[in-house]
């Protein structure tokens, strides 16, 4: 298989934002017919229902490989439902389909089961750029600031933390934690935790780290694509560096900028995130229309020209083979899981008591407009 060569941001100096410039590689993928692909699909699903497995993939992942997954009653989500659905479902055998950090996880919270990855070295540049010693060491630095890390890190670095947090809840942690006086230690993303900082005005010391797909997203270049389309709405995940989350009409998570299509009346978006995304997006809504936002040129120009080089790798091909080979399997030492399990149950707790506070006080304004809408129109 081709590889091509990705160069990402490795902070040196964390707290004084210096970073020089690393250099992974990824696996570039083979395409597969339409009837290679339908072929693959069924001896896939008659594996999974053999090993009792399921497959949980995340948005920027192969189209086929979602629609697989949804199929055979796996799940295709954002990394916190991902996390949550591979601990909930009853299979003994789960294919995350996404990138290292996301089948890390999965092995956290399920120990039991037989984790396997389509392509086990699918990694993530935030998780490159944020080596555990080096950031033991920063925490070292500052032992009176909470830390809160990102989940695209390693287990290691996660074992080091008070709080793991995803795109969809991190901002409310924070916010938690600031409203309790608790000043952080955020890392590996410095895109999103400046983005939480603003929003939450917690007091933050900012790992530098940067994703390879949003931080090539530029604002002079999408405020220019919005301009030729004024009736658009523009959705941007929170990686994406400052003066793109400006131009957002709906900054949030994979999930939630699915969920923001379904909710505006809008019927044209620009969306400033992973292409694979698109995917999901035009098969909810198929009359609406969806534009890719600009990144830093074209072809050879751009690190990614938003599509993850990692998330990439995950194919068919690689779930049929990690499937009859166990290839891709995730182990981890027993402590160092037990160590990250516990910031990451304390998220998914804050995330399901917080989701239920939600809903109550979305349940309380309907019952009260519910009630204001009998006195104007009900019976007298
Ligand atoms: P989400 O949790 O929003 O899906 O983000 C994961 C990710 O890696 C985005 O680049
Ligand atoms: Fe990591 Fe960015 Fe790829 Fe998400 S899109 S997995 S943050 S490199």
């Amino acid at each position: 298989m081709p590889i091509k060569t990705v160069e990402f941001d490795h902070p040196t100096l964390a707290a004084s934002g210096q970073c020089s410039i690393g250099q992974a590689w990824a696996k570039v993928p083979t395409e597969q017919s339409l009837a290679q692909q339908r072929q693959s699909s069924e001896r896939i699903k008659a594996l999974l229902r053999q090993r009792n497995a399921a497959i949980v993939a995340h948005y920027y992942v192969d189209g086929a490989l979602q629609d697989l997954a949804r199929e055979t009653g796996g799940c295709v989500g954002d990394s916190l439902e991902m996390a949550r659905f591979g601990s909930e479902h009853p299979a003994t055998t789960l294919i995350v389909a996404g990138v290292r950090f996301m089948g890390e996880t999965a092995k956290i919270l399920s120990p039991e089961k037989t984790i396997l990855m389509p392509d086990g070295d699918a990694t993530c540049s935030l998780d490159l750029g944020c080596p555990a010693e080096e950031f033991s060491q920063f925490c070292d630095a500052h032992p009176d600031r909470t830390v809160v890390v990102y989940a695209n890190t390693s287990a290691a670095v996660k074992a080091r933390a008070d709080w793991v947090v995803t795109s969809s809840v991190g901002q409310d942690i924070v916010a938690a934690l600031h409203a309790r006086g608790e000043k952080i230690l955020w890392a590996p993303d410095r895109h999103l935790g400046s983005y939480i900082q603003q929003q939450t005005g917690a007091d933050m010391l900012l790992w530098q780290g940067s994703c390879v797909v949003h931080d090539e997203f530029k604002a002079d270049e999408l405020q220019a694509l919005a301009d030729a389309h004024p009736e658009a709405a523009i959705l941007v995940h929170p990686e994406s560096p400052a003066a793109v989350t400006a131009l957002a009409d709906v900054v949030g998570s994979t999930t939630q900028l699915i969920a923001a299509v379904g909710k505006l009346p809008t019927s044209t978006f620009i969306v400033a995130t992973d292409q694979g995304i698109l995917h999901d997006m035009r098969q909810r809504y198929p009359g609406k229309t969806f534009l890719a936002a600009p990144t830093a040129g074209t072809g050879g120009t751009c690190k990614s020209c938003a599509f993850c080089p990692w998330m990439a790798m995950n194919s068919l091909q690689g779930v049929e083979q990690a499937l009859l080979h166990n290839l891709g399997a995730i182990e981890l030492d027993t402590e160092l899981g037990r160590a990250a399990r516990k910031p990451i149950e304390r998220m998914l707790q804050f995330a399901a008591a917080h989701k239920q506070a939600s809903q109550r006080v979305q349940a309380s304004g309907e019952l009260a407009r519910d009630a204001a809408l009998f006195q104007n129109f009900g019976p007298a």
